[in-house]
């Protein structure tokens, strides 16, 4: 029996925390948590979750993943604590270290989710910020793999915002050097330092394609991802955004340039028929609730192997 080991970085900010062979194996642990092949004792370990942006999947699947390993969560609402009076990070970051065994945050600046690391002295996970979602990575690639058993061959698609779920996988696609094409409009494309972070792990630098062109980025894909044109934090931005992003909906004509076996991931939530038809999300290739319940699996393995 595979059990879980200890991850080398203290903290899981950004998906190039873990190398290669931790990304299996938090997967293969993932997998096995899924077909409840084992189970991990936790027990009395203390998951503090802090959420400066609203979510579902990722808060409750933390609080599901804490519960099956017999640990409990504290939900650290920023509007009721002293988080949301502007007490400053370094100090938040000792004090709640000292209660909780690890912090799971979601917030805007992966600057302030690294200050918060830099000073707790538990480990810290990245919830989301508007650079990277890795954990919602993690489940993606276990939701791959559920498919396509090992990542060879596989060439990946993302058609939308070059933003934080596209940087996560890019990050991804690059440690298992595989096929990531991005399709955005002009002026949406990744964060550039991200890109050469990839660039400089990849091989083989052309298997990381940005275009603008979403009809052949998805040519012989196996998998089509898209997540929100206007991500949080971005509302006010909707109106000018769902402008530039027409013509970059999955819909069932661009699912038919893809491989006629491809699987349609979404991370939720949706805007249904704007970055992707109700249609195809219904559809006999959709994933997507696959990845979402992938979620809890993959953070399950992710804390056993941060917490042992
Ligand atoms: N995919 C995701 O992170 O969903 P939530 O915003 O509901 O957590
Ligand atoms: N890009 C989206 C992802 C939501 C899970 C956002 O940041 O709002």
């Amino acid at each position: 029996m595979l059990n879980p080991t200890k991850l080398a970085s203290k903290n899981f900010l950004s998906s190039l925390d873990i190398s290669v062979e931790e990304l299996f194996h938090i997967l293969e642990i993932a997998k096995n948590f899924k077909n409840q092949d084992f189970t991990i004792e936790l027990k009395n370990k203390v998951l503090g979750l802090i959420f400066d942006k609203s979510s579902t999947r990722t808060r409750v699947s933390f609080q599901v993943a804490m519960s099956r390993l017999g640990g409990t969560t504290i939900d650290l609402n920023p509007t009721t604590s002293q988080i949301g009076r502007g007490e400053p990070i370094r100090d938040t970051a000792r004090v709640l270290s000292r209660y909780c065994d690890v912090l799971a945050i979601r917030t805007f600046k992966q600057s302030d989710l690294e200050e918060y690391a830099k000073w707790s002295s538990k480990p810290v996970i990245n919830a989301l910020t508007d650079l990277e979602h890795p954990c919602q990575a993690l489940a993606d690639f276990m939701t791959i793999k559920e498919e396509f058993i090992d990542f060879e061959n596989v060439v990946l698609t993302f058609i939308g915002d070059g933003n934080n779920v596209a940087n996560s996988l890019i990050l991804f696609g690059a440690l298992l050097g595989i096929e990531v094409r991005i399709a955005c409009p002009k002026g949406y494309e990744p964060n550039n330092l991200l890109i050469n972070r990839a660039l400089k792990i990849y091989k083989n630098k052309s298997l990381l394609k940005i275009t603008n062109d979403p009809v052949t980025a998805v040519q012989g894909a196996n998998v089509l991802y898209t997540d929100v044109w206007s991500s949080m934090g971005e509302e006010n931005q909707q109106q000018e955004k769902d402008k530039d992003f027409l013509g970059f909906t999955i819909d069932k004509n661009l699912v038919l340039n893809a491989d006629k076996d491809a699987i349609i991931l979404h991370c939720l939530p949706a805007y249904r028929d704007k970055e992707i038809t109700d249609e195809v999300i219904e559809s006999k290739k959709s994933r997507i609730f696959e990845q979402a319940e992938n979620r809890m699996h993959a953070q399950q393995a992710l804390l056993s192997c941060l917490l042992l």
